[in-house]
């Protein structure tokens, strides 16, 4: 694991070992390794000139500065921190924003995803970068919050990009509790004997498939101290995340073709960016109670799976008709939905790889989100902006309602008359009938950003979204 530090130093006065980045107003795609007379490396690289940097460009341009070092086997690098270079962002953030945004993308340009490789690559890796300069209190303070959170963003990628029969939902919960280990969260997790209790019908039909039992992981984080059931005190509601937690999706009877099912371990993205979110908030040690709730099954193919067809019971006690058994990720959410009410919640986030529809409104540059609540709405977006984790809104205005009034039930899981338009939004629509009454919620619906593209200037597979966007929620709501 790359190292990424502060040090008091200058750059001119780091050790030898170290090659030192010079960043340049050259155009971005120019860069050149130089050796100097006295041995030491140089690494330039171009990043436009200093006038046209914008929040965006800065955060892929810190990526290529790893992926640069990367490619020339780099093993130790020092940055000068770049805080006087960008008068453009600071014109928008402060240069806390600048270190922490540095810290966050030094951190998760590093990650690579080794796990199943059976030999070692034979490259030099980078093996610390050192961000020189003399950093005031408040600047290193967020650079510390900017590796943290980066942590957390690849501790999220980690358990996506593990494969299903390693990441079963009893996995899940191993994972969450592991992530939070050297916390005072706590972690529980409810077998399926708790939920028939519960009377959770939506979470166990889409489990009910498989050998791996069912799960619902729920993590709580009192950083604003426990409130008492006689507890007013607005400060001390907790905001509840809601991760959705499929562990595998082969779209269960109504199967999932070729070249759609393979990256289907991933489908418990959701969740893995909750448990991300929820352990940065303990180590950050924000003074805020978040909960985390993970509904974790497997939606698999047998002869005890869910049938198209069938009518369950939801926990809130409304009946679904489930017309596709590819749309399982709203019924396990929704029974969460229905479960996050007992924390008498000041706002709810779902988080889900819920619709391919999602891909084809946005492409993969953003996550879809969706809200009622305009103030959350707006609000998302600018956390979106400032995080990196970009999200854009689609309605759910009651006209769609109508696509999901089953003649047999109360509700059917997608549109009765079996139409892909408006898929995402659909989704949302089926949520808000789960959500509870009169507390602020948003569905984002992160099927775009699940896995890297290109652009992102990521390691390939998960990208780890949106866990830099709900810790920002969680400091500023
Ligand atoms: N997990 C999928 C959605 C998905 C697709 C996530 C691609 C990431 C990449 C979800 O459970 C699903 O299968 N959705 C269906 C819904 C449909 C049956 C209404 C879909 O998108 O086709
Ligand atoms: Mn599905
Ligand atoms: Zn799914």
């Amino acid at each position: 694991m790359t190292k990424i530090i502060t040090s008091q130093k200058d750059i001119t006065a780091i050790p030898q070992k170290y090659c030192k980045l010079v960043i340049t107003e050259d155009s971005p795609s120019w860069h050149r390794l130089v050796e100097c007379e006295d041995g030491t490396l140089e690494y330039r690289i171009g990043a436009g000139k200093w006038k046209t940097m914008t929040a965006r460009k800065f955060i892929t341009f810190v990526r290529t500065i790893i992926q640069a070092a990367k490619s020339h086997q780099i093993e130790h690098l020092a940055i000068q921190a770049p805080v006087a270079m960008l008068p453009a962002i600071l014109k928008e953030h402060d240069s806390q924003w600048i270190l922490s945004t540095l810290a966050e993308n030094l951190t998760i340009g590093a990650y690579e995803f080794t796990k199943y490789k059976s030999t070692k690559s034979k490259k030099k890796t980078l093996q610390d970068v050192v961000v020189c300069g003399g950093l005031t209190t408040a600047e290193k303070k967020a650079f510390a919050r900017g590796v943290t959170v980066g942590q957390a963003v690849n501790t999220a990628r980690d358990i996506a990009n593990t494969t299903a029969e390693d990441m079963t939902p009893t996995d899940l919960g191993k994972a969450a509790l592991k992530a939070v280990s050297d916390t005072n969260v706590t972690v529980k997790v409810l077998n399926e004997k708790e939920l028939q209790k519960l009377k959770m019908g939506l979470l166990l039909a889409v489990g009910a498939g498989t050998a791996h039992e069912t799960k619902l992981i729920i993590m709580e984080y009192w950083g604003a101290g426990k409130p008492t059931s006689t507890d007013k005190t607005k400060t001390k509601q907790p905001i509840v995340f809601i991760g959705k937690g499929i562990t595998y999706d082969t779209g269960g009877l109504n199967v999932k073709p070729t070249g759609h099912m393979h990256d289907m371990h991933m489908d418990m993205s959701g969740g893995s960016s909750v448990i991300g979110a929820v352990s940065a908030a303990a180590k950050l040690g924000l003074k805020k109670n978040i909960i985390g709730i993970i509904p974790a099954a497997e939606n698999a193919v047998s002869d005890r799976a869910m049938r198209a067809g069938d009518i369950i019971t939801a926990m809130n006690g409304k009946t679904v008709e489930v017309l596709h058994t590819d749309a399982e990720g709203r019924m396990v959410l929704a029974d969460a939905l229905t479960y996050s009410e007992r924390y008498n919640p000041k706002v709810i986030l779902d988080v889900a790889t819920l619709t391919g529809a999602a891909l084809s409104a946005l492409g993969q540059h953003a996550s879809a989100v969706m809200t009622k609540n305009e103030s959350l709405e707006t609000q998302l977006r600018a956390l979106g902006e400032e995080s990196g984790d970009y999200v854009w809104p689609l309605p759910i205005w009651d006209e769609y309602q109508a696509y999901i009034k089953s003649t047999r039930a109360d509700l059917s899981n997608i549109a009765t008359n079996f139409s892909r338009f408006g898929g995402a939004i659909e989704g949302g629509v089926f949520l808000s009938n789960f959500a509870p009454k009169k507390v602020p919620w948003a569905h984002i619906d992160m099927a775009p950003r699940m896995e890297a593209i290109a652009s992102d200037k990521l390691a390939k597979g998960s990208t780890g979204e949106p866990v830099r966007l709900l810790v920002k929620f969680a400091e500023s709501y």
